[in-house]
């Protein structure tokens, strides 16, 4: 991306983001010039909503617009979608209309965030900050263009997410743990889809693509030593994608090598690796856990899911010290369920809980992954923490975190 100006200097200082604010609501204005008087931020510009707005984004360049929308949502949308069209700066749409079709069809004119008022000013700043990364604003994301993520000094963190059981929310939280870190992190991030046949990440970061492992292996067989990183898929969240097939019926063989190879290109390349699988055991599943750094299983806290989760646990011991690194994330967990209550030894240790959270529903109605969807909620929250734990807590032996 050419914006003209360095926005993150070598010694890795950053520039302050500047934002546009758009709206005609003097009490919203007050409370976007308030919170933007931060650190970290610059106010660019001031505009009413319409072409004022899309002629002043086009003039002043910021980083970030924060647009204010009401009904009626129609020439809200124009305005997004002028505005997607005339400048690069990421979109934030801040509204009290959050009814889903009116998110669905905010983010579709190429808004990058949405978020429900009243906010306070720490959640203004970060929903400006998350229309920055999905938009490509922020240097650690694409320091050096969009299709060239920034390189860590060391290789990047894979973090496998299996589950012996289907249905365990092991794909939601891989796409929204991939979001967390980006933001969080401000670090380049990856995810996988290794779940061959019916692969859901794509859907769940509201992608489309035309391109992903199934055309990697084919022309991996004229070019063995071809990177990874032209079979990615861009998304809005922010997090670049490595799709599965869209079709079940797609020949498609990836072997244990394969997996290896797509690790090691990702991980010297990205900051974070994220690996979303098939349920239950399958050597391509061990190859992706057996790779991680953290591997991690997900199951329901009930009896039968626990005992299966004992099940792969067993299988993996064959995968070298990969059960030693293994967390147990239970999803689903119920207000009582302490991890000493569980009815059944999963034979690894409980690392984090998340709770059922109808945001997560909501959200997937809408066609938006609940990170961006509802930052604020329960279960986003609970991903938040886990991404912010990963690097404190990665290869020491576990605590119990997150539980809420
Ligand atoms: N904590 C949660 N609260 C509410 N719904 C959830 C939660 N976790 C997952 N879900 C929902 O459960 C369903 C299955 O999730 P999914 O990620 O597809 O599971 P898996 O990949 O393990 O098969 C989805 O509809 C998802 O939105
Ligand atoms: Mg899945």
């Amino acid at each position: 991306m050419v914006t003209g100006r360095p926005e993150r200097n070598s010694a890795g200082a950053e520039a302050a983001l500047r934002v546009l604010l758009v709206t005609s609501d003097p009490d919203v204005l007050e409370a976007l010039r308030r919170s933007f008087r931060a650190p970290g931020f610059t106010v660019a510009g001031e505009a009413w909503p319409g072409i004022d707005a899309v002629r002043r984004a086009a003039a002043l360049r910021p980083d970030v617009v924060m647009m204010h929308v009401e009904e009626p949502i129609v020439p809200a949308l124009r305005t997004a979608q002028a505005l997607a069209d005339a400048s690069s700066a990421g979109l934030a749409i801040i509204s009290s209309v959050d009814d889903l079709e009116t998110v669905r069809r905010v983010m579709n004119a190429g808004a990058h965030d949405f978020a429900t008022l009243p906010l306070s000013d720490d959640e203004l700043r970060d929903a400006a900050n998350r229309a920055a990364a999905a938009a490509g604003r922020r240097a650690a994301i694409t320091s050096s263009g969009p299709t060239t993520p920034q390189r860590s000094s060391t290789s990047g963190r894979v973090i496998t997410i299996a589950s012996a059981r289907g249905g365990t929310g092991k794909s939601t939280i891989a796409a929204n743990l991939g979001i967390e870190l980006a933001r969080t992190k401000q670090a380049g991030v990856v995810v996988v889809d290794l779940d061959l046949l019916f692969g859901s990440v794509a859907m769940m970061l509201d992608t489309l693509p035309d391109i992903g492992i199934q055309e990697w292996k084919r022309d991996r067989a004229k070019n063995p030593s071809g990177a990874v990183s032209p079979y990615l898929t861009e998304t809005r969240s922010g997090v670049r994608l490595l799709a599965a097939p869209t079709d079940p019926d797609a020949e498609l063989e990836i072997t244990p090598a394969d997996v290896a190879d797509l690790v090691t290109d990702l991980s010297s390349t990205y900051d974070y690796v994220v690996i979303d699988t098939a349920a239950g055991y399958s050597e391509v599943t061990g190859a992706a856990l057996e790779r991680a750094t953290l591997p991690v299983l997900v199951s329901t806290p009930e009896i039968g899911a626990l005992r299966a989760v004992h099940y792969v646990v067993d299988r993996l011991r064959a995968h070298g010290d990969v059960t030693e690194r293994m967390s147990l994330l239970i999803n689903y967990a119920r207000a009582y369920t302490t991890v000493h209550e569980l009815p059944a030894d999963p034979g690894v240790d409980v690392r984090w809980e998340i709770r059922h959270d109808v945001q997560v529903l909501r959200a997937a109605a809408a066609g938006v992954p609940v990170s961006m969807h509802k930052a604020g909620s329960m279960f986003s929250r609970s991903l938040r923490e886990i991404a912010s734990s990963i690097e404190d807590h990665d290869g020491s032996r576990r605590r119990v975190l997150g539980v809420m």
